[in-house]
């Protein structure tokens, strides 16, 4: 596939996944935390779940596919030997990073919060993390048209 369409991909699926979780972040955790009330991340999470997994999906497919047209495939990852290899290697990190929380949320904090609202403060650290992490790829991902670092 074209490179140009493989960034657009990119780009408007970092917009749903960033921007999904920016929004939980300052518009919904704030509310939830005051009132006590998990209902609220809840609902947002039933809602915004498929759209933000399929967005992260595209990320990890399209991100991989425009590695490799850089020439960074398989073979070079995790080296951190030359610019742009060393921005992808730190994406995949964090893309692990990334997987870890969310697993960590959906087996163990969310089947608790649904009954216990004193699960809101490792739900918030989970969110939270996510969302640091979600930025640090985007602005990671930002050096690449820069040569890398
Ligand atoms: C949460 C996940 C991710 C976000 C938010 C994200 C975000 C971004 C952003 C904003 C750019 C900048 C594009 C530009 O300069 O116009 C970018 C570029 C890029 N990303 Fe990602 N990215 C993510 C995951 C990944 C993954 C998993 C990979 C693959 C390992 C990847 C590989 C790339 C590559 C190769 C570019 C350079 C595209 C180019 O300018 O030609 N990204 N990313």
């Amino acid at each position: 596939m074209n490179h140009h369409l493989l960034l657009i991909i990119h780009l408007l699926s970092a917009t749903i996944w960033v921007g999904g979780h920016l929004i939980l972040t300052f518009g919904h955790l704030p509310q939830a935390l005051k009132t006590k009330d998990q209902n609220i991340i809840l609902n947002y999470e039933k809602k915004y779940e498929p759209v933000g997994m399929s967005a992260l999906v595209l990320l990890v497919i399209t991100g991989i596919l425009m590695a490799y047209k850089y020439g960074v495939s398989l073979d070079y990852w995790f080296q951190f030997a030359s610019p742009i290899e060393k921005v992808i290697s730190t994406k995949l990190l964090l893309l692990f990073l990334t997987v870890a929380f969310a697993l960590s949320a959906q087996f163990r904090v969310i089947p608790k919060l649904k009954s216990n609202p004193e699960k809101l403060a490792e739900m918030a650290f989970h969110i939270i993390s996510v969302t640091i992490i979600g930025v640090l790829m985007l602005v990671y991902g930002s050096y690449i048209r820069f040569g890398g670092i």
